[in-house]
């Protein structure tokens, strides 16, 4: 089916996508982590393959397997996933699909941490670097197109504007996490597509369906002349 589908829109153009969860460790047994199944990043990098982009895959341990017919680079940190997407530079468009950790800690720690009698292991903690805003903020080698991500509980389209003008990214694809949405963890999605002032909203549907609508406005938008 690829071999048919390769001379898409998106022929020619690479096109960078971040996806899944990243893991920092506390010790060599335990983990920070965010909730990420991987599947609307992976949903995405589907739907540019099949408009036939070249697809560098930059994944965190996910749920699923990475798609067949893309270049994977597994990662585990947010620092790795970093060094990958710097790496991967440059491309035609990047999407930050991915659910970063904010933190890890401020010290790696190579022997596990054992319990003391009830007494508690202070963590300290240090920020990751923001892989998006990096990139979008770039001078030389930016993406003609940086879209990304905003999973929000609260005033989403406030949050999802104000994300967008403090990274420096082109678009932000805003949806509500709330536990009652029901959204983290299943099959569906309902987002907002926010690109300079304007907030498109798009009705709830299958993440496979949110990939491909993407996916053809990011085509539309990268071979607009
Ligand atoms: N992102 C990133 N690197 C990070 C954190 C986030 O590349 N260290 C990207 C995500 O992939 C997503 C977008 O930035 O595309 C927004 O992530 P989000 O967690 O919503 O934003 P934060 O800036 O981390 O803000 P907060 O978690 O406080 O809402
Ligand atoms: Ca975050």
């Amino acid at each position: 089916i690829r071999s048919a589908l390769t001379d898409g829109p998106l022929k020619g153009k690479q096109i960078l996508v971040t996806s899944g969860p990243t893991h920092e460790p506390i010790d060599p047994v335990r983990y920070i982590a965010n909730r990420s199944s991987g599947a609307q990043g992976t949903a995405i990098a589907v739907a540019l393959r099949d408009l036939g982009a070249d697809v560098i895959f930059v994944t965190g341990p996910a749920d699923i397997p990475p798609p067949t017919g893309v270049h994977v680079i597994k990662v585990e940190t947010a620092r790795e996933m970093k060094n990958a997407v710097d790496t991967a530079l440059p491309v035609d468009a990047a999407v930050f699909a991915a659910a970063v950790a904010d933190w890890r800690m401020a010290q790696e720690t190579h022997s596990k941490i054992k319990k003391k009698n009830g007494a508690l292991p202070e963590l300290k903690f240090a920020e990751n670097p923001d892989i998006l805003a990096g990139v979008a903020q770039l001078k030389k080698n930016r993406p003609k197109l940086v879209v990304g991500f905003a999973a929000e509980t609260d005033n989403v389209i406030e949050n999802a504007t104000l994300k967008l003008g403090r990274k420096g990214c082109d678009w932000i694809v805003a949806n509500d996490v709330s536990p009652d949405t029901g959204i983290m963890g299943g099959s569906e999605n309902a987002v907002t597509l926010i690109s300079n002032g304007n907030a498109d909203v798009w009705p709830r549907m299958g993440k496979s369906e949110v990939a491909q609508k993407l996916a053809a406005r990011i085509a539309q938008e990268l071979t607009a002349s």
